[in-house]
């Protein structure tokens, strides 16, 4: 019976099999921290990740007791409170791809939404490659999670990028601005909603948008096709990791028209 773990800066998460019982969870924890010398502490994932914001319960089990971290990932620096905003290491190189595709898109004055932005790691990513290829264009980051939130702005000033990245949380549906965007990334929470009808009311003929949806291939498809209707190009799709057996994530790319 294999149980899952994940690592988020010095925390190991272990998402237990249904069959572990008390002692062999302990036991387990123990020979996670022994053998992970950069560990410092062990907990249990409690229950799915569930609700707007994306969170999960944990338990401790081994080592230090605290649920805040620092986490490394291409070469960008992300403190956070483990239970109190969705952060998943898994998808590292899913956004250094789309941080690559957005850095040969981008121009020097370029207007960049990252929706759904969490603590920030698209926006920041995104400002490392830009400001190292040195193009200087305008992020904004928007995310509904205050908590997140206040995890995003120290991470901004943690990885020095606060000349690239402008905040405008709140809800994404509620987003107020002037500005149409060049490019918007849409890295949603798997829910109903598509977010489409915003995405479109922040775009502008040309705009380039990334859009994460979760299923089948032809559910995805036809979501966008659903409530893009027809102000979208050509939809090109590929698979960027699973979230449950037989049940994937789909990065689709597409340009308004
Ligand atoms: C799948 S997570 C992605 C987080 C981040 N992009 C990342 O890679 O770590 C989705 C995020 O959307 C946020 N969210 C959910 N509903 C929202 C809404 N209506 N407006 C803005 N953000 C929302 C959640 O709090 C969560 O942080």
């Amino acid at each position: 019976m294999q149980s899952g773990l994940d690592i988020i800066g010095d925390i190991g998460i272990i998402n237990f099999h249904k069959y572990y019982n008390p002692i062999r969870k302990w036991l387990l924890a123990k020979k996670t921290l022994k053998g992970n010398r950069h560990l410092k502490t062990v907990v249990e994932k409690k229950g799915q990740i569930s609700g707007e914001l994306r969170t999960f319960k944990t338990k401790h089990l081994a080592g230090e007791r605290r649920k805040t971290t620092t986490h490394k990932e291409n070469n960008c620096l992300f403190y956070m409170d483990i239970e109190k905003t969705y952060f998943s290491p898994r998808l590292s190189n899913e956004r250094k791809i789309i941080s690559e595709e957005v850095l040969k898109l981008a121009k020097n004055n370029s207007k960049i939404l990252v929706m759904f932005a969490g603590v920030a790691p698209y926006p920041i990513a995104i400002a490392k490659l830009l400001r190292k290829n040195k193009i200087k264009a305008k992020i904004y980051s928007n995310e509904l999670n205050e908590k997140a939130n206040k995890f995003a702005e120290k991470n901004v000033r943690l990885n020095k990028v606060k000349d690239y990245i402008t905040f405008i949380n709140g809800n994404a549906k509620n987003i107020k601005t002037k500005e149409k965007f060049d490019i918007i990334l849409m890295q949603r929470p798997n829910a109903e909603d598509t977010f489409l009808k915003t995405a479109l009311r922040l775009s502008k003929k040309g705009t380039t948008i990334f859009y994460h949806g979760f299923g089948t291939k032809e559910k995805v498809l036809s979501e966008i096709k659903k409530d893009a209707k027809n102000k979208v190009g050509k939809i090109s799709i590929r698979k960027a990791g699973d979230i449950a057996p037989f049940k994937f994530r789909w990065q689709a790319r597409f340009r308004v028209k």
